[in-house]
């Protein structure tokens, strides 16, 4: 990525700014540990965005290590951080940088009248000087220096005007502004920078950057608005996470200037086959997984279950797939598979879906794949992936399921039977808890004691119907290592005791890599 003065820049290169790891972590729920925060920022290394806006160094000592930490390791990418147009936290940001390769403060102020008067009781002459001060002390600590007008598509234009000259003239090197609440429409907000680059005194000196939330569902399409305009940094988030509705999505504004190239000319370093890797990464992180039919990452997004569709897809994908399911990482949709499909098109799908097993773990899966395809009328790629990575994938595990019996319903006691094999031996536990779960992973503490602490369960679908195979995540803690646990079956509960023991050897896994002592974890008898 080339720097917003330099006269060699690409007029159409489009520098990707991620903010999945601030503005998207700090929405309710998507919090991440500093282990989390690592593997995403390495991720979206991997992905190719140009900043990576890796927290908000003031907000806690956890954020600042982060961005700290991030700082350290990430190569290629800009990092980032946020502070507020004051001394400490600018102080904070430059601090917590330090050691990045190629840092940038990110530092912002509100200039709309409402949240001037309202949030900050300064006068708009206040926030100029403000404005000036943050950016210069920024300039202190790195050269690359973005200054944000908060909620800018709701401020004066006259005042945006010379808040913005403020910041360039005190040496910031990209202008954002925000539709922090989501409230513009795309033709207004595009002439809220095609005026600002016609007003401004120096406005051809720096990257104008669109940074829009989602309220109304545009975005995306206000954040494309703004590169017709001249805007050439986008801000956006992986699955569109953040405040609210959401910030852009990624994904889809990548696609989209991918996809209709014709239409927009311009080219960013988005290696778009590691979307849906980078996408499902974050579900599982957070525990919350995307739409099935959000664009780009929904597990529908490629899904054709029309027979009219399917029989054109067959035919000549371009029928009704505007892009490959590939070129955004996913294996190619294809054929539902059902109880009359053979072990050679078993095998055939397995391949297309990425997986080379050897002839035990194809029968394994095919076992499992025939007990599916009895329990449900059709079987979706999505299925095949989650009871090969549940099963076959895990045949070395410590611990494995072996079965699971419950009593359930509003009379309980809620009781569950269960059987782990732990080291090649079969241990069978009974237990009562505060509702079928509760009984379940009584048992497993039963089988197998351990002090971990259960940190979050959540419970999806892999595809849609009351026969769908229930997707579960369990997150494990024991002594600050956290681990995520997957399990996915028709059966709600066992697929909830699959991903705890999942976690459980996950756990026992990260126990072997640091505390080889820790191993000898004690068993029930
Ligand atoms: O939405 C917003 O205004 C922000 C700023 C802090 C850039 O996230
Ligand atoms: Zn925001």
């Amino acid at each position: 990525m080339t720097t917003a003065t330099d006269p060699d820049r690409d007029p159409n290169r489009i520098i990707v700014f991620d903010t999945t790891l601030r503005d998207g972590e700090q929405s309710p729920g998507f919090s991440m540990n500093l282990e989390e925060k690592l593997r995403m920022a390495d991720a979206l290394e991997d992905l190719g965005v140009d900043i990576i806006e890796a927290g908000f160094a003031i907000a806690s000592p956890g954020d600042f290590e982060a961005v700290n930490e991030i700082a350290k390791r990430i190569q290629g990418a800009v990092v980032c951080s946020l502070a507020r147009a004051g001394r400490d936290d600018i102080m904070r940001a430059g601090e917590a940088l330090k050691p990045a390769r190629r840092s940038r403060i990110h530092t912002f102020i509100a200039t709309s009248p409402l949240h001037m008067k309202v949030k900050l009781q300064l006068s708009p002459e206040q926030v100029l000087e403000a404005t000036s001060a943050a950016v210069s002390l920024a300039r202190q600590y790195t050269d690359d220096v973005e200054w944000s007008a908060e909620d800018g598509s709701r401020s004066e234009p006259d005042f945006l005007c010379r808040a913005v000259e403020a910041a360039i003239k005190a040496g910031a090197t990209t202008i954002n502004i925000p539709d922090t609440v989501g409230y513009a429409v795309p033709e207004e907000y595009g002439a809220i920078f095609t005026m600002l680059m016609n007003r401004v005194p120096g406005a051809e000196k720096v990257v104008f950057s669109a940074h829009c939330h989602n309220d109304l569902g545009l975005a995306v399409a206000n954040t494309l608005a703004a590169i017709k305009a001249g805007v050439r940094q986008v801000e956006c988030t992986i699955n569109g996470i953040g405040e609210r509705a959401g910030n852009a999505a990624l994904e889809e504004i990548v696609m989209a200037l991918r996809t209709r190239h014709d239409v927009m000319p311009y080219r960013n370093e988005v290696q778009t086959t590691n979307i849906v890797k980078t996408s499902k990464l974050l579900a599982t992180i957070t525990g919350f997984s995307v739409q099935p039919n959000k664009a780009i990452v929904g597990r529908n997004a490629f899904a054709h279950e029309a027979g009219i569709h399917q029989d054109g897809v067959l035919k000549n994908a371009a029928t009704y797939e505007i892009m490959t399911p590939e070129s955004v990482g996913w294996p190619r949709s294809s054929l539902v598979m059902g109880k009359h499909s053979g072990r050679h098109a078993f095998k055939d799908k397995l391949k297309a879906l990425g997986y080379e097993l050897g002839d035990n773990a194809i029968n394994d899966a095919f076992r499992r794949f025939k007990r599916l395809a009895d329990a449900k009328k059709v079987v979706f790629d999505e299925d095949i992936v989650a009871l090969v990575d549940d099963e076959v994938m895990r045949a070395n595990d410590t611990i494995q399921f072996v079965s699971l019996e419950v009593w359930a319903g509003s009379k309980g006691p809620q009781r569950a039977i269960l059987e782990l094999d732990v080291d090649g031996e079969v241990k069978r536990a009974e237990a009562t808890g505060d509702g079928p779960v509760d009984a379940t992973f009584k048992a497993i503490r039963a089988i197998y004691p351990h002090e971990a602490e259960l940190k979050l369960y959540s419970v999806g679908a892999v595809t849609e119907g009351t026969d769908a195979q229930a997707q579960v995540t369990v997150r494990l803690e024991e002594a600050g290592k956290m681990v995520d646990g997957q399990g996915a079956d028709t059966d709600t509960l066992v697929a909830s005791a699959r991903a705890y023991v999942h976690a459980l050897n996950k756990l026992l896994v990260k126990r072997l890599r640091t505390e080889p002592a820790a191993m000898a974890a004690g068993s029930a008898d």
